[in-house]
């Protein structure tokens, strides 16, 4: 058993922080307030691998595995979590299902791409009626010939504006409900897809969040990810990854948040003394830093096993609820410790308020989270 990161995580840690801290964070208000998709730093997280970090180098990516990504994500997220999610979406919705689950030719065709920054990638599986309820979803991909023909509505598709191709889950056997779902790869300029507008949200704003319209879209039967009707299982899969990845962005806004209130609270004055001299303000640090910890030993714990090819279904829905929860009470307590200036646009409190909230919901509410973690401690209390 050892706790310390192996020196070559630390040297990626350090790399990703230096980065984070010099080439992202000082955009990060800006990137908030103008909504803009920050283009020039996915270009430069491209350069540095880290938009195709457990793709291997044979298909053009860093190869560098789940525990080096979930360390970048938090790096990164700290600084900017709107940059964080563009880049989880990419590496675990995008890149892992396709080398996970692609044919050759769909590996050299899109991965090098998508990992190098020539192409960016989304994930089309929630719909206006189905976003927990996976498999409630009604957009269908009926076989025709060589194609699949699509229909439906796709919606909070983040990275849909700037998308290039999307991974898309749809019914191509309705009558076969979770058996009857596939994976496809899909150009998002085909004819027939149309984008919608971009959500106007609380948070994360320099990330785009759209609706995806699919109006007999053909794709070619190869496109198809993975075997006919296997496709619920790829999404599976691919969010099994993905929430370690937002349960690291969570970790990061949590220490943007934590890290700034501290400071804040050595530096403001009151009743004769820094208010980090009151109780009341160290036992608030002290519950911020204690699930900030724990959150980070979940959250690494579930990459490891990643790492390991071990199935890590159960651990990292554990990583994802707790981290966005120990995340939600530390910005909340973070804006606290500011005072009036917490709620001001001023400070950046506010932002890591507004950012937080959506990593208890996307990729899979908290309650979701919940209902994954008991029914896979239940399978294995009724295996003993
Ligand atoms: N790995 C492998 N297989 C899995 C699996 C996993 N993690 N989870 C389920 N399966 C398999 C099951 O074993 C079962 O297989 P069989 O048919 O062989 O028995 C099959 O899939 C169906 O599973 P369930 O019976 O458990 O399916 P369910 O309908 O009860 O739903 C659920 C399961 C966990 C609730 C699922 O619907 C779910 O995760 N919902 C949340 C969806 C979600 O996270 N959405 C976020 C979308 S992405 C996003 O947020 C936008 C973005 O761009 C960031």
């Amino acid at each position: 058993m050892d706790f310390l990161l192996s020196e070559e995580h630390q040297m990626l840690q350090r790399m990703v922080r230096d980065f984070a801290t010099n080439q992202i964070e000082p955009h990060a208000r800006e990137i908030d307030a103008s909504h803009q998709y920050p283009a020039d730093i996915i270009a430069q997280l491209s350069e540095l691998g880290l938009m195709g970090m457990m793709v291997p180098e044979e298909y053009g990516g860093a190869d560098l595995g789940a525990l080096a990504y979930a360390i970048a994500m938090e790096e990164v997220s700290k600084a900017c979590a709107s940059t964080g999610v563009i880049m989880s979406v990419n590496n675990s919705l995008v890149c892992a299902p396709i080398y996970s689950h692609g044919t050759e030719e769909q590996k050299e065709a899109y991965l090098p791409d998508l990992a190098t920054g020539g192409k960016l990638g989304c994930f089309s599986l929630s719909e206006p009626g189905s976003g927990s309820d996976a498999a409630g979803m009604t957009t269908v991909a009926l076989r025709d010939g060589d194609d699949f023909v699509i229909n439906g509505t796709k919606n909070w598709i983040t990275n849909g504006r700037e998308a290039d191709l999307a991974v898309l889950i749809a019914l191509s056997a309705p009558q076969l409900k979770t058996r009857g779902i596939s994976a496809f790869i899909v150009d998002t300029k085909s004819e027939g897809l149309t984008v919608g507008k971009s959500e106007e949200k609380l948070g994360i704003c320099g990330s785009s969040t759209t609706t995806y319209t699919y109006e007999d879209v053909r794709v070619p039967a190869e496109n198809i990810l993975g075997e006919e009707n296997h496709g619920f299982k790829v999404a599976m899969k691919a969010l099994d990854g993905g929430r370690i990845g937002i349960a690291a962005q969570a970790l990061g806004i949590g220490r943007a948040a934590f890290e700034k209130a501290v400071k804040y609270s050595t530096e403001r004055h009151a009743f004769g003394g820094p208010i980090s001299n009151f109780q009341a303000l160290q036992f608030m640090v002290a519950d911020m830093a204690t699930k900030l910890d724990a959150a980070r030993m979940l959250v690494w714990r579930a990459a490891w096993m990643k790492d390991q090819h071990q199935r890590c279904t159960k651990e990292s829905a554990m990583a994802k609820v707790f981290a966005s929860e120990a995340a939600n009470y530390v910005v909340d307590r973070a804006l606290q410790m500011h005072g009036g200036f917490g709620f001001s646009k001023e400070f950046d409190a506010e932002r890591h308020y507004r950012d937080q909230r959506i990593t208890e919901i996307y990729e899979g509410t908290s309650e979701i989270q919940r209902l994954v973690i008991g029914r896979e401690t239940l399978k294995q209390f009724a295996s003993l």
